[in-house]
């Protein structure tokens, strides 16, 4: 009982018990094992991708994504007429996480390599790329950059998952490969 002072008044000094020392050197080696698997992920794995992030100002992000946006536009969509894009293969593509969408529609070409910038212009959203299961957070005042090579032609949701109001659920993008 915690109320009274342990029997050993100094109980620090006394040894560990073996079970003790046992679980947390388990303990210990896994997390090392762990730690190691993240980098092996990485190479042979193709997990945790490489990304680069940059601070930007949400005004300068959206400029390049307007930018872009204003070259490579191809068609509208939707009743909300969402821009579709189609970048040439190795530029810099600009998606734009807000709320609640994500903005433009990206068209990418099977096979071609994009830099894929990512920001966010008000809180955090969570990019998550269906059914590939592509998870990036999405940071306000950061540019998340990774390359991208899309393997799967059709059409790609992105949703939201990272809680960000009451139109969370209805944060949904697109991109298609072609
Ligand atoms: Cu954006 Cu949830």
């Amino acid at each position: 009982m915690s109320i009274f002072p342990p029997e050993q008044r100094i109980w620090w000094k006394e040894p560990v018990e073996r079970a003790e020392v046992l679980w947390v050197s388990i303990a210990f080696i896994w997390c090392l094992i762990m730690f190691l698997m993240m980098p092996y992920w990485h190479m042979t794995g193709n997990q945790n991708l490489a990304n680069t992030a940059f601070r930007i100002t949400p005004e300068r992000y959206a400029a390049k994504a307007e930018e872009m946006v204003a070259k490579y536009k191809v068609r509208e969509e939707g009743t909300n007429a969402v821009p579709v894009v189609h970048p040439p293969p190795g530029s810099d593509v600009y998606l734009i996480g807000r709320l609640w969408e994500w903005w433009p529609i990206l068209e990418l070409e099977k096979g071609k390599e994009y830099k894929l910038h990512l920001s966010s212009m008000d809180w955090l959203h969570g990019f998550s790329l269906q059914p590939t299961n592509i998870n990036i957070q999405v940071h306000p005042g950061y540019d998340m950059a990774i390359r991208i090579t899309p393997t799967t032609s059709g059409e790609h949701a992105i949703v939201c998952n990272e809680f960000c109001g009451i139109g969370h659920h209805a944060m949904l993008g697109k991109i298609y490969v072609k």
